[in-house]
């Protein structure tokens, strides 16, 4: 792993009208955190929320920080894990927020992964009709994917993300230092959405990613610094031009994700880490893409040889039971009326919505 060390803070910025925000991309500035949430309009007060891990690592600086710039401070801590993403947390969270005596001069500040960014933003989405939050996501997957675009929410059993909001944060602040203390595998799976955005967007960051494979591995601030400021550009194109979900454009996102549902679904939650599935599910759409003739063998290639160089899987175990995976697909969220919608490369850095495969031609995919 590259040493921390500082290096210049960038900015991108997320333009949703009165919903605006920028994203700040720096190393060693978690201790500025005070200062960005005291520079708000008219707060107080503000109610740290982060899990177990997190808290350990990072909670005194981000506390000391938040104190020294004459806030209130109360810590909320939840247990690490997707688990927390739960009804009962998101009450808990409530309840404490009411004896706090948290209104309209509180913020959220959401310290921790996308599962400390999903309830913190839903209980700030919810709580007295809504409050302001700041997110300081510290995973990777947290960096370029969940805390840009305003999805909060929790889980109910059995169905993920099911209660949830649209709610974007005030600010979000982005430290790659805490990258260096991310587990090997939970950083790995989080490259996999970043390969993603080179596909769905934009080749000549994916050549960058190519080129680069070392400094990637060894988590290099600066390198990691301008990835993941142009993953959160690219995602916040989509979102500034589909907030909603109504145009369709957010769908390219999904690129991978359909096949990686159904993975996640056949193989039960918890076999392969997310990101992992997202690695193997967009080499099965990218050889659906094939069999359509919509992109060539070499665009495959360059995924699957890049993802194996950032340690991700490539294939699913030769003796994996296949044929359930297509009804898995039909029940997919974004599945409609049981027609699977698949967004399938033309080239690396464009994608297309395409809902018409046939469903042998979807099983073949995943060989
Ligand atoms: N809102 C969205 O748009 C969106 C998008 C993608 C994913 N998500 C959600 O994100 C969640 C997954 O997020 P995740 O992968 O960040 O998982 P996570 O939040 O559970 O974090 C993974 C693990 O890493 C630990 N951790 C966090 N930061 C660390 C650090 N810097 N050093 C050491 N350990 C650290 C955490 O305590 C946890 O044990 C899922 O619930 C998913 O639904 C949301
Ligand atoms: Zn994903």
């Amino acid at each position: 792993m590259g040493s921390p060390l500082t290096v210049e803070s960038t900015t991108v910025h997320v333009g949703l009208a009165e919903r605006s925000y920028d994203i700040h991309i720096g190393s060693d500035n978690l201790p500025t955190v005070g200062e960005l949430v005291a520079g708000l309009e008219d707060v107080t007060h503000a109610i740290l929320i982060t899990d177990s891990n997190v808290r350990e690592l990072y909670g005194e600086t981000a506390r000391k920080s938040l104190s020294s710039a004459n806030l209130q401070v109360d810590i909320m801590t939840v247990p690490a894990g997707e688990s927390s993403k739960s009804t009962g947390i998101a009450e808990e969270l409530w309840k404490q927020l009411l004896s706090l005596g948290a209104d309209r001069k509180s913020v959220i500040v959401a310290l921790g992964g996308g599962v400390v960014g999903d309830l913190a933003g839903f209980v700030a989405a919810t709580y007295g009709r809504g409050i302001r939050f700041v997110q300081i996501p510290t995973t990777l997957l947290a960096t370029v994917d969940s805390s840009v675009g305003g999805k909060v929410g929790i889980n109910l059993p059995g169905a993920k993300n099911m209660v949830g909001a649209f709610w974007q944060p005030q600010s979000v602040l982005i430290d790659v230092n805490v990258l260096q203390s991310l587990p090997a595998r939970d950083y790995h799976a989080g490259l996999a959405e970043v390969v993603k955005y080179g596909v769905i967007q934009d080749e000549g960051f994916f050549s960058r990613l190519e080129n680069n494979v070392g400094l990637i591995l060894d988590r290099d601030p600066e390198f990691m610094r301008d990835v993941i400021a142009r993953c959160c550009e690219l995602k916040a194109y989509v979102v500034e031009n589909d907030e909603r979900e109504t145009t369709g454009l957010r769908a390219i996102l999904n690129y991978g994700h359909t096949f990686c549902h159904a993975i996640e679904a056949c193989t039960g939650y918890g076999t392969y880490m997310h990101g992992e599935a997202v690695a193997i599910g967009m080499l099965c759409a990218s050889r659906l893409a094939e069999s359509l003739n919509r992109i060539t063998a070499e665009d495959t290639a360059r995924q699957r040889d890049l993802l194996e160089q950032l340690n991700l899987p490539i294939d699913l175990p030769a003796d994996f039971e296949r044929e359930p995976m297509v009804e898995a697909m039909k029940k997919d969220k974004k599945a409609e009326h049981g027609k699977i919608r698949f967004i399938l490369p033309s080239r690396i850095g464009h994608v297309e919505l395409v809902d018409d495969v046939a469903d042998a031609l979807a099983l073949a995919a995943f060989n």
